[in-house]
């Protein structure tokens, strides 16, 4: 086990599709990195081969209908080797990880989204993470309706960007709720803004985390 003191920081970014999030990990990750840290930057569903693997199946429009059940389990299943075999290794040598999405999605997706209960994600949370949990979140936030346009941009519609409106307005209103229950752990960014003003306030995150975490 590595000491407080070196462990790296696990700061995670999430937001329902076209917040942003890529363009503003990579500004995030640059702040961190110039003030002396080593980054990582990963992503989920994702993150390790077997974990980009299983990725292709969940977003994916597959030959059969994917049931509920079988995503949650699926994107646990990713999360469990991305934890395994980069975060938790990454964290102890002292490296510092930014991660694309968390727990916070299964918990905004599969629970705000799909409807499917908190028990069951909280249970498959503390079987498969080995009790890895972000120290900080941040939640880039905008109306479905401004991150679905922006998203709608990049071309054909994957397996989730292919739900309704109200899909998305149920995963935004989670998000918002696990940030008001945690507000300790979240940063909540709004992010229906220009690129310039949601960059000044991503880059004081950037700051109040380096303060906070020095
Ligand atoms: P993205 O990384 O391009 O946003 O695509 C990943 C998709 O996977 C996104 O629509 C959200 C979804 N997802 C879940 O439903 N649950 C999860 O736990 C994670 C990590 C992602």
């Amino acid at each position: 086990m590595t000491d407080a003191r070196t462990r790296g920081r696990f700061i995670t970014v999430e937001g329902i599709e076209g917040v942003g999030k890529s363009t503003h990990i990579r500004r995030l990750a640059a702040l961190l990195e110039h003030a002396g840290h080593a980054v990582d930057v990963t992503r989920e569903p994702g993150g390790t081969p077997t974990a980009e693997a299983i990725r292709e199946l969940l977003i994916e429009h597959g030959e059969e209908p994917m049931p509920e059940a079988a995503e949650l389990l699926l994107v646990f299943a990713s999360r469990a080797l991305h934890v395994a075999n980069r975060i938790r290794p990454a964290l102890d040598s002292g490296v510092w990880v930014i991660s694309d999405r968390f727990v916070d999605a299964s918990r905004a997706y599969q629970g705000g989204g799909r409807g499917l209960p908190d028990d069951a994600i909280e249970s498959l949370a503390e079987f498969a993470l080995d009790g890895v949990k972000p120290d900080l979140t941040l939640l880039l936030d905008a109306p479905p309706e401004v991150g679905l346009a922006r998203a709608g941009r990049r071309g054909a519609k994957d397996r989730f960007e292919s739900e309704a409106l109200e899909f998305f307005a149920r995963v935004r209103q989670r998000y918002l709720d696990l940030a008001a229950a945690e507000p300790e752990r979240f940063i909540v960014i709004d992010a229906s803004g220009t690129l310039d003003v949601v960059e000044k306030a991503v880059e004081s995150a950037g700051q109040h985390i380096l303060k906070h975490f020095k």
